[in-house]
């Protein structure tokens, strides 16, 4: 029934939109519009990822390195054009964050994330990293490690049948986050259908709707109040964590997860340079740090096991790197880490290939900006294409082959401005370790002891089709226990 009224109400504001379109300002009448109406076909044929938006406008973004499109009748700009990335990156000032409520008013999403480390600008910013950053300081690593093991005991159960990894990998990837951020164990691994990954997964699902990020719908009260009725279920598991939190720390209990050392920062007295948080920001933190921490690094993982099962040869050199490297222990140490160089060029190249992240959080242009014949009028909203620069021919040679020795020189990764899986400048990725950690545990244990196959039969023969801006559509995998 809902979905009937959905799309009745759909196609109604499509059609009120369709007559209303907004007036192209003169400096963005050259550039490539990628039309509302393709992206909700796309939404609805679940193909609204960056492989489909980029193969399909791949000249404009490769030559012109820019393309349009509308959001709720305001024109906003795709930028895959390195040098002014880099621009962008660092130029806060000039390139502020578009804040949700400005683009999103009143909806479930700015109710959901508020105004958090990633959206948000200045002094605030500043406050909020500043916190942040010290917490995420020192990893709990045994937390990701003890995940681990419980993912080895999960595929031992369904050892040699072919296993969906987008989805396994996202249990174990929420599993970690909820351990590392707030010392909640969301059991998503062992049972996915308990009430707590049951009210995550419907929130997210709710967040990331396209059809309700493109229309308005949630001006409509029934709509608006059905979603923020679902997020405030969310929240309240949030605001619970963080009344438990405050008391144990009272108590002096330690775990040392992010939330226990964000509100320990909050409260070092001896340290007045670090201004405090609200309990309000603490939990549009951790809103934030789950969505960013889960979806990008179970992606990314998932596309990984792809990736080695269609290449036997890096496959096979990975696993001699990490027997000869970890001998009998089943994950590295801290300094085994830094010794597993070719799963590092692995993890680079498929970021590359594969970016959890396709295009950044927007930004606004706050002076009119002459690129190329174009200007980009003032309070525009702009994001960067990030899968455009990764898979531009212009910057990469072979760009949609997979070559793991692009990354032999190690600072290539964190020295190339096309490079920019985990951002730029002082925005860059906070979790950035936490996840190159876990990709690392995940990686050694399960290569140690499977090979991974792609059946014949797959979709994803010749690369990963995605559903989603950097979300892969299901991918099945076998894997077939190795003799010890
Ligand atoms: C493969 C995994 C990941 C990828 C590809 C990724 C990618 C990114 C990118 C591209 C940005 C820059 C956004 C921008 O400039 O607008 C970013 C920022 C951020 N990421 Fe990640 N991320 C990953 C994992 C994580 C994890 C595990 C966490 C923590 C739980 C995390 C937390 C953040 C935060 C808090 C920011 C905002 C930093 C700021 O604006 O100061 N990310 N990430």
């Amino acid at each position: 029934m809902d979905f009937w009224i959905i799309l009745i109400v759909v196609f109604v504001l499509f059609i009120i939109y369709y007559f209303l379109n907004p007036k192209v300002p003169n400096g963005l009448k050259d550039v490539h519009t990628v039309t509302t109406l393709s992206t909700l076909k796309a939404a609805v044929t679940n193909s609204l990822g960056s492989d489909r938006l980029y193969l399909t406008n791949q000249s404009y973004l490769d030559n012109d390195g820019l393309i349009k499109f509308q959001i709720r009748g305001k024109w906003f700009c795709l930028i895959s054009d390195p040098v002014l990335a880099k621009d962008i990156f660092l130029r806060p000032d000039v390139f502020p964050k578009l804040q949700l409520d400005e683009y999103l008013p009143d909806t479930a999403l700015s109710h959901h994330y508020g105004v958090n480390v990633v959206h948000s600008n200045g002094d605030v910013w500043k406050r909020q990293r500043r916190i942040c950053n010290l917490a995420f300081k020192v990893l709990p690593v045994n937390l990701v490690v003890e995940t681990g093991l419980k993912l080895m005991d999960i595929m031992e159960e369904i050892d040699n049948k072919p296993i969906e990894v987008v989805d396994l990998m996202h249990r174990f990837t929420l599993d970690v986050l909820g351990k590392v951020v707030f010392d909640l164990d969301f059991n998503n691994l062992g049972d996915p259908t308990n009430v707590y990954v049951t009210t995550y997964n419907e929130v997210q699902e709710e967040l990331k709707s396209v059809i309700f990020t493109i229309l308005p719908l949630d001006r409509i009260p029934y709509f608006k109040n059905k979603r923020i009725r679902k997020v405030e279920k969310l929240e309240k598991l949030f605001d619970d964590m963080i009344e438990k939190k405050h008391k144990s720390i009272a108590a002096g209990r330690s775990n040392g997860d992010l939330l226990e050392l964000m509100i320990k920062a909050c409260n070092d007295q001896d340290n007045q340079e670090n201004p405090s948080l609200t309990d309000l920001e603490l939990r549009h933190n951790l809103a934030i740090f789950m969505i960013a921490g889960h979806d990008t690094t179970a992606n990314a993982l998932a596309t990984l096991l792809y990736i080695l099962s269609v290449h036997k040869d890096v496959q096979q050199k990975a696993r001699e790197e990490i027997l000869r490297i970890l001998g009998d222990n089943l994950t590295p140490s801290a300094e085994q880490h830094k010794l597993l160089k070719y799963l590092n060029m692995i993890i680079h190249e498929n970021l590359r290939l594969y970016p959890p992240v396709p295009m950044l959080p927007f930004r606004k242009v706050t002076e009119d900006l002459k690129y190329k014949n174009h200007v980009i009028p003032a309070g525009t909203g702009i994001a960067l294409f990030i899968y455009g620069i990764q898979h531009s021919p212009k910057l990469w040679e072979n760009p949609e082959k997979f070559v793991p020795e692009r990354f032999e020189n190690e600072h290539f990764a964190s020295g190339n401005d096309s490079w920019l899986a985990f951002g730029g400048g002082s925005r860059m990725c906070l979790g950035n370790n936490l996840s190159l950690i876990e990709q690392r545990i995940a990686l050694c244990l399960i290569l140690r002891k499977y090979e991974i196959l792609l059946p014949p039969n797959s979709i994803h023969k010749d690369r990963v089709r995605e559903k989603g801006h950097g979300t892969p559509q299901p991918i099945e995998l076998v894997f077939k226990r190795r003799a010890e």
